[in-house]
């Protein structure tokens, strides 16, 4: 090593010294881990796993009448008897910022990519149905999503892509009425055939009360919206899909696996319920209902849930609403991988957990799929991590085979056991909501949001005691890790959007607009379906947050705060 500078070889001996007593910790870890006697593993979700399960373990469970055959009651084991061999889950990625011109630009790209679907994610103030000029949105218009504020940005979001091919899902809740107004006023005003257009807007007022606190108005008056949504598209829009009834966020706020699947459940059988009030029969409607369940990281569980979910669903329908046409039977549902496992150390380990999640999501069935990006703890995707994430499916798709076979875990004992004990659990919680005094009762009793925070307290504690590892934070950690490259969403967006929105309300009728927002309180106060007033006042280029505040004026307003 002679003529080194004492400087580079003193430095490379302590790089190298620090290198190896990293590597000494890393080892002596992994040694300790591998050779302690380990405590009893449980799932993600804190349910023990036995070391070997055995038929013994399948004592309760019929073979024929709790798991059956892909594409038969109860569908325990996938809805289509030829499930991905007939048709490949539609590649679904979330996506949406800035402008309606600048997401329009990314949902190409990702088109042109090989994504099979759209799948649309508003900004703060669209969700929360505030105009981008209300006081309240100003640093958040077209940040966390695309900004939405009249029918012309609704033009602008899906020009030059074919309603009536691709599908397209809308993830909004408290104003889903209201873009759902919009998107069918543009797409008549596009020239389409309302009655061939396929999607689905998410319209789930519930999982907000429980989980995600996106919502506007009180309980109450909310379900009646997403009931007029139901009617109208019914009658109108046969195609669409209603309601995602969705676990996703529910579990993001770090409920168990059981309690993901009882609470959705349990909203969609409220939905059910107050659209039967509303007095549509269950076929004319059921078959249009769609799920939306989170992706998470113990994949033995999470193709557990599934496989519960859709016998609970199946036997929900059938049995309890006397169900006969079996498009209502099944349990057709979207998933996510979870966004709460991902971690801004080492991010690029995220790409690694969402394969797994994605794995689970398709060897537990789901019909449609959004895979994470690695970079979405830290920023909005880059187009670069979007389209990691949409490889990750396609690999999934075409180079691993599990689409060779339908339910290829079927039979196992331990899937198997699994999915019978998540069945059970389920079915204590539909209990359990039914003494608290049924669905409304036990949102204003604050059940769920207890149930779910005595869930994240475990979970959390279960990390902090070493007994739940998560690679990067709190084992396998880097010190010195490189930066990733992040998504910037170009500050001038809220600017054009602004200057667009005054445009709008420039050019429009003032009187026209009045006329339109008057006969939306009317229907409100009647309590008359308020669609085809919705549709007229977004003709008009009446706002959301003008339709929003007429509504609010009888239905009233609700806040988190108020929770
Ligand atoms: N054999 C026969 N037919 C088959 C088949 C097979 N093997 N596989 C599929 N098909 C048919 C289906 O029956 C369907 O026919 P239809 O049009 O007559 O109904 C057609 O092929 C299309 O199949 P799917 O309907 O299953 O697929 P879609 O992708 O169109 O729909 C869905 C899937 C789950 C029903 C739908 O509701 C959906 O796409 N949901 C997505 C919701 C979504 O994107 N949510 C994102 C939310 S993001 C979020 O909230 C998180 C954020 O807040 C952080």
């Amino acid at each position: 090593m002679g003529g080194e500078s004492l400087g580079t070889n003193t430095c490379t001996r302590a790089i190298r010294a620090e290198f190896f007593s990293k590597e000494m910790l890393v080892a002596t870890t992994l040694h300790s881990q591998t050779s302690a006697p380990r405590q009893q593993p449980t799932t993600v979700s804190g349910v023990a796993v036995k070391q070997v399960y055995s038929d013994a373990d399948l004592s309760q469970v019929d073979v024929h009448q709790d798991i059956g055959n892909p594409g038969r009651y109860p569908y325990t084991r996938g809805i289509h008897e030829t499930m991905y061999r007939g048709r490949l889950w539609t590649m679904r990625q979330f996506a949406g910022f800035g402008t309606a011109s600048e997401t329009n630009e990314r949902f190409r790209v990702l088109l042109r990519k090989g994504q099979t679907g759209l799948s649309t994610a508003f900004d703060l103030p669209t969700l929360m149905a505030l105009d981008s000029d209300d006081p309240k949105s100003g640093g958040e218009v077209g940040r966390l999503g695309v900004a939405i504020d009249t029918m012309d940005d609704m033009l602008v979001l899906y020009d030059g892509i074919d309603l009536e091919k691709i599908s397209v899902s809308m993830t909004i809740n408290a104003p889903a009425a209201i873009l759902m107004a919009f998107y069918l006023a543009a797409a008549q005003e596009r020239g389409f055939d309302v009655r061939e257009l396929r999607g689905t807007i998410q319209n789930d007022i519930l999982k907000e009360f429980h989980a995600q606190n996106e919502f506007v108005f009180p309980p109450e008056p909310s379900v009646g919206l997403v009931v007029d949504l139901i009617e109208y598209c019914t009658d109108c829009v046969p195609r669409w899909n209603t309601v995602s009834i969705s676990g996703y966020h529910i579990r993001e706020a770090g409920s168990t696996a059981s309690q993901e699947l009882a609470f959705t459940l349990a909203d969609g059988r409220h939905y059910v319920e107050q659209t039967l009030r509303r007095g549509l029969a269950i076929d004319r409607f059921a078959p249009r209902l769609s799920f939306f369940f989170n992706a998470h990281n113990d994949l033995l569980e999470e193709v557990s849930k599934y496989r519960a979910a859709r016998r609970l669903w199946a036997t929900l329908m059938r049995e309890s609403f006397h169900a006969q046409d079996p498009a209502s039977w099944k349990l057709r549902f979207h998933a996510q991988t979870a966004g709460c496992s991902l971690y801004d150390k080492q991010p690029q380990v995220n790409l690694i957990r969402v394969a797994y999640q994605a794995m689970a999501a398709v060897l537990g069935g789901c019909q449609s799929l959004h895979t994470n990006c690695m970079d979405e703890t830290l920023a909005l995707p880059t187009e670069h991590a979007a389209t990691l994430a949409l490889r990750t499916q396609q690999v999934l798709a075409l180079e691993t085979g599990v689409t060779n076979t339908v339910d290829p875990l079927g039979g196992s004992y331990a899937i198997e056991s699994m999915t019978d004990a998540m069945v059970r659990e389920a079915r204590s919680y539909f209990e359990k909501i039914d003494q608290a005094g049924g669905m409304l009762a036990a949102i204003q009793t604050g059940f769920f949001r207890r149930e779910i925070a005595d869930a994240a307290y475990q979970y959390q504690t279960a990390i902090d005691r070493g007994e739940k590892k998560i690679v990067g934070v709190t084992d396998c950690v880097e010190p010195d890790e490189q930066p990733l490259e992040l998504h910037e969403v170009d500050p001038m967006a809220e600017s054009r959007q602004l200057e667009r929105l005054r445009r709008v309300k420039q050019q429009r009728s003032r009187d026209e607009v009045q006329r339109s927002l008057q006969a939306v309180r009317d229907a409100a106060r009647c309590g008359e379906n308020v669609f085809p007033a919705l549709i007229q006042a977004a003709r008009t280029r009446a706002t959301v947050g003008e339709i929003t505040a007429a509504m609010a004026e009888i239905f009233g307003r609700q806040g988190a705060r108020q929770m």
